[in-house]
Order: structure tokens, then C-alpha cells, then sequence
């Protein structure tokens, strides 16, 4: 067994279709560390991290789930070095790119959220493609957050509100929960159930910052390259165990 993969942890009952998430939240984290532990380049964890994310998105449509959003680029991660964001740009063209091929086997709409005008036009376009290829396909969604944050989500939406007050299409009074949540980038899905963060770290990041208010969270001290189906198996079991009241009893 090459020294990179971890041994396969016992496998866990599978939880009963009824008590799975709809949506998963999945912050892909850890990749830095796992290739520093190696005495690898950062880079390189992002690419283990990327092969990870394929055989989770794969696994979640094998079993059922409806949705699943994975946080693949923050607003905050331009603060990293140059070379860095490159090498994950280039990634995300290469999964772009052999996904386009791929995708027109798999049952799974692809989506991206976040603010484009800051990446490259290339890349945009790419998403734009992954994006009409797959309109069409009724299997699970897979939303991919890029240069996404959970607060300028948030701006946005509140800015977009603002115009139509100001232009007298709307008026304040009538600005409720659902009209602002019918202005995220994730409008007309369901809040995720379960948002997964390995890596050992407790925050959300700015992930899904409004979408989250009744997740369930699942902490792993797994690092994300590390990262597999039986660790999800055993986070949708410990999901599958929570009892979700939404302020009632
Ligand atoms: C997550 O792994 C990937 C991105 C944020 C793009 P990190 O690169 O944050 O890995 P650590 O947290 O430094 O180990
Ligand atoms: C969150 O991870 C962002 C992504 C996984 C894309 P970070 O590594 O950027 O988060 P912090 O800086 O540890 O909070
Ligand atoms: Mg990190």
C-alpha cells in the first residue's frame, strides 16, 4: 500500500434512505497540512484533495443524495501566495475540463456559486459550459463554491433588494426571509442538513453563512486528502443520530 492512503477504517451500517441529508455542505479542508506532513508542496495536497472530491461527489450520487455543495475557493483565499492560487486554478480548469467529457455519463447538474468576475475568463467560461451541459440532467445537484463567502453572498443579495426599492419595485415592508433567500446564489435549493469539516479545524469559514442557521454540523479529524467514503458513511451515521427540532420541542 503506497504511504499516502490511510487504512480502511471498519465499515459502518448504512444509514436507511429516510435519514439521509437532502443537502450536504462539504468544506474541503486540510490539504496544506497533509502535504506539508509529507514534506510535499502545498500544491500537491490540492491535488489529492481534488481526486477526493471526485470519489465524494461520485459516492453521494450513488446513494442518494439530492444535493451537495463543496467549498472550493473562499473570498478570503486570495490572502495566499500567488503560486498557490495559481496551482488551484489550474486544477479546477483540469477538473472542468475532464468533467465536461465525464459529465455526459453521470446523472449530476453542476452549479457554481460565488462571485465570477474575479476569475479568469477561461475559467468562467468553463463553469459557464459545465453549467448548460448539464442543465438538463434531474439527478443530484452538485454546487461547486468558488470565490464564494457567505457574507458577500449576503451583500449581494442586500444590494439587489436596495435597486428594487430604489426603482420602486419593491417596498421594505414586503422584504422577508424568502425573498431574501430567493436572491443567494443557491436560490430554490434547500438549506444544507449537514455540513461536513474535516481537517480537524471548528468554523465555518464564511461558508453558507445564512443557509446554515439549522444545519447539523459533523466535525472530522480527518485531513480532506485523507478523506474517505467510510468517513462519510460514519459522519451520515452520526447525522442519522441527531434529533432536529427548529426551535420546537
Ligand atoms: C483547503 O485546504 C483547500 C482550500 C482552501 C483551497 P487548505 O489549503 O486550507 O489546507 P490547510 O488548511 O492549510 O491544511
Ligand atoms: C475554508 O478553508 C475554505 C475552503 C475550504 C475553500 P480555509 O483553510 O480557507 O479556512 P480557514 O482560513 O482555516 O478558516
Ligand atoms: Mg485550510
Amino acid at each position: 500500500m503506497p504511504p499516502f492512503f490511510k487504512k480502511k477504517t471498519k465499515p459502518i451500517q448504512p444509514v436507511e434512505p429516510e435519514r439521509l441529508p437532502r443537502h450536504i455542505g462539504v468544506i474541503m479542508d486540510g490539504n496544506g497540512r497533509w502535504a506539508k506532513n509529507r514534506g510535499l508542496p502545498r500544491q500537491a495536497g490540492h491535488v489529492y484533495g481534488a481526486k477526493v472530491f471526485r470519489t465524494i461527489t461520485k459516492y453521494c450520487e450513488k446513494i442518494g443524495i439530492n444535493y451537495v455543495t463543496f467549498y472550493a475557493f473562499s473570498t478570503e483565499n486570495w490572502k495566499r501566495p500567488q503560486q498557490e492560487i495559481d496551482a488551484i486554478m489550474d486544477l479546477l480548469r483540469d477538473y472542468l475540463k475532464e468533467s465536461l467529457r465525464d459529465f455526459k455519463k453521470e446523472n449530476i447538474r453542476t452549479l457554481f456559486i460565488g462571485e465570477r468576475s474575479a476569475l479568469a475568463p477561461d475559467i468562467r467560461e468553463l463553469m459557464e459550459e459545465a453549467e448548460a451541459s448539464t442543465a438538463h440532467k434531474d439527478g443530484m445537484v452538485l454546487n461547486i463554491a468558488l470565490n464564494y463567502g457567505g457574507r458577500d453572498e449576503l451583500v449581494h443579495a442586500v444590494r439587489s433588494l436596495a435597486e428594487d426599492v430604489k426603482a420602486g419595485r419593491l417596498s421594505p415592508d414586503d422584504i422577508d426571509e424568502e425573498r431574501i433567500g430567493r436572491r443567494l446564489y443557491t436560490a430554490g435549493q434547500p438549506d444544507p442538513d449537514l455540513i461536513l469539516r474535516p481537517s480537524g479545524e471548528y468554523r465555518l469559514s464564511n461558508f453558507l453563512t445564512w443557509q446554515s442557521a439549522y444545519s447539523e454540523y459533523v466535525f472530522q479529524d480527518i485531513l480532506w486528502p485523507d478523506y474517505r467514503t467510510e468517513d462519510l458513511d460514519a459522519a451520515l451515521a452520526e447525522y442519522a443520530r441527531r434529533n432536529r427540532r427548529f426551535g420546537g420541542i
